[in-house]
């Protein structure tokens, strides 16, 4: 395992800056963020770069609710964010905004690229406005009577009531959600990103289908939505947006913005380029053509569309490198339903840490749960509590604590050298690759299985051989070093397998062991003699059952 190290690229989507953090969000992040960290085990060369993505309608009507500009909500909301990543131990490389002044002018130029290779088309269409309040209407922000129906206060895309699917121009007495006004209809000119480009349509077919090993999932819905060679079932993409609108103003279009999906992926780039300046990197090498570097994006199903057409579609033809790969994870449940607010279930990010759950929890739970597919996952009270305490605690934590004691009491933290190749610790390293391999393919949930297993066989040597009851034999002090020995090495090496996923943990154990920050190839390099260990300190707390209702309480 000594090829040159990987150059690797790796985002999270940026999340709205109109909300808080909440758990659902906080599974893509600890999914993208365990395989970063185990990456850099590796020794890869990993850059993991995300930001808020802060433009568009409502983020400008939110800004104005709360009596703000634009521009300060962001700086607040910017400041929570962050704090919850920290708090969840997401170690960004950088954390940046979709409004900077780097993703202006790549946003900027990556247009004027598509232009000049003919690929925007300005096209008048005519669209809801607001009379009163003078903006033009997305949907969701039109409501009136379900025309099937007649249901009350419904949205312009379907009927909560009834269930009926229709366009928002069916709605029976229609009003602004912003004014209250009648929406009337009004012409304007809107720029289109032409996908139905026969150009486009190749790259795409070839990309999807070919190119990129996408998840099968994935590819098949790409394949329904580019369609078959002749079939030009791409529509072309409106990534214009009329003033009032909080964005960038296209270059060559007074008055006209950057549709907020049009700069929010560069804005993975405006992050990327911040910190290569920041850092000293070359840019340029990572995004060009024919670049060496890889390039993935974690995201989650519902914008699936966004990344696997748009984006590398941008990319293309503004002349950059395309994505490696897209790695798309299912939605967060809880309980078996979607969060909901009046459940309790909306459990923001900051609340678990007001109620005092260890963020490391969470982490190991959701990677329990995690695998390389799109399916949806569910968050089971009871099972969190359960699986937290019985595996990570009752089976992981359990282990240095049964072993730690006797070695620094009777034998001044001294390990013996000549147990560390000891079948049990031979079957351990050797899952190293194993064990790897499924981090490299997101198969959390298998990858802590057979790290579980293998602690349970670590807990069937201890119960074997009963240290507590060899400490009370005086002649027998050079076996219980031995025993301790053995269990404190696995410990280790459990340790370093759970380190992309309990980090925090993992630091305190390089600290007891008196070892340097583990690294994937340290498997190889037992515990020694020369090294003495130090007191065993508490590594993890269990659980405690009624923190779910406190937990449960506070997002109500
Ligand atoms: N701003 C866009 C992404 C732009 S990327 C250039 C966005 N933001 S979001 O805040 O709505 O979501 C951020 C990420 O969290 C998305 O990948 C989304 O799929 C994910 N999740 C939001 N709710 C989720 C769950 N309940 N469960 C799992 N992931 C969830 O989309
Ligand atoms: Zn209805």
């Amino acid at each position: 395992m000594s090829s040159s190290p990987r150059r690797i690229l790796v985002t999270s989507a940026l999340p709205y800056a109109n909300g808080q953090i909440h758990i659902g969000h906080l599974v893509e992040y600890v999914q993208t963020d365990i395989w970063v960290r185990y990456q850099r085990m590796r020794g890869h060369e990993v850059h993991y770069v995300g930001a808020d993505d802060t433009h568009g309608t409502p983020i400008m009507l939110r800004a104005e609710k709360e009596g703000l500009t634009p521009k300060e909500l962001i700086a607040n909301v910017w400041k929570e964010h962050k704090r919850d990543f920290d708090d969840f131990l997401i170690s960004f490389d950088n954390y940046y905004t979709t409004d900077s002044p780097e993703n202006e002018k790549l946003a900027q130029s990556i247009y004027l690229k598509l232009r000049d290779a003919g690929l925007i088309e300005k096209r008048a269409i005519e669209q809801a406005y607001d009379p009163v309040k003078e903006m033009f209407l997305p949907d969701r922000f039109i409501k009136g009577e379900c025309p099937k129906c007649g249901a009350k206060d419904q949205y312009g895309d379907n009927c909560e009531k009834c269930g009926a699917t229709y366009s928002p121009t069916d709605l029976k007495n229609p009003f602004s959600v912003v004014s209250g006004a009648t929406p009337i209809k009004k012409v304007s000119d809107h720029y289109f990103f032409k996908l139905s480009d026969p150009r486009c349509e190749t790259f795409l077919r070839e990309w999807t289908q070919v190119r990129t090993p996408l998840q099968p999932e994935a590819r098949n819905k790409m394949k329904e939505w580019v369609g078959e060679p002749g079939e030009s079932k791409l529509g072309d993409w409106d990534i214009s947006r009329d003033a009032p609108y909080f964005g960038f103003e296209i270059p060559d279009a007074p008055g006209k913005y950057f549709y907020v999906w049009l700069d929010a992926p560069i804005g993975y780039y405006a992050s990327f380029l911040n910190y290569c300046t920041n850092k000293g990197l070359d840019f340029e090498e990572w995004v060009k053509p024919d670049t060496t570097t890889e390039q993935y994006h974690f995201i989650g199903k519902d914008i699936l569309y966004f990344h696997t057409l748009f984006w590398p579609a941008t990319l293309q033809f503004a002349g950059y490198r395309t994505p490696t790969n897209v790695f798309a994870h299912g939605f967060l449940t809880v309980d078996g339903e979607k969060m909901s607010k009046s459940r309790g279930t909306l459990i923001s990010a900051h609340s678990v840490i007001e109620s005092g759950f260890n963020p490391e929890w969470f982490r190991y739970y959701f990677a329990t749960k995690l695998n390389d597919s799109m399916e949806d996952l569910d968050l089971n009270l009871q099972d969190f509590v359960a699986r937290v305490n019985s595996d990570l605690l009752g089976k992981y934590i359990n282990i240095a604590s049964r072993s730690a004691g006797f070695l620094v009491k009777r034998f001044g933290g001294v390990v013996s050298d000549e147990v560390m190749n000891n079948p049990l610790l031979e079957e351990i390293r050797h899952s190293s690759e194993k064990i790897a391999a499924l981090y490299e393919g997101r198969e959390y949930a298998k990858a802590l299985r057979s790290i579980m297993e293998l602690a349970d066989k670590v807990n069937g040597f201890v119960d074997e051989n009963k240290p507590w009851e060899i400490a009370k034999d005086p002649v027998r002090e050079a076996d219980l070093q031995k025993v301790c020995s053995v269990t404190l090495e696995a410990f280790r090496m459990l340790s370093l397998y759970l380190k992309p996923v309990i980090p925090q943990v993992a630091d305190g154990v390089e600290e007891f062991l008196s070892l340097p920050s583990l690294s994937w190839n340290d498997v190889n390099t037992p515990l020694s003699s020369k090294n003495p260990i130090k007191a065993y300190k508490h590594l993890m707390t269990r659980v405690e059952a009624p923190q779910i209702e406190t937990l449960l309480a506070a997002n109500l």
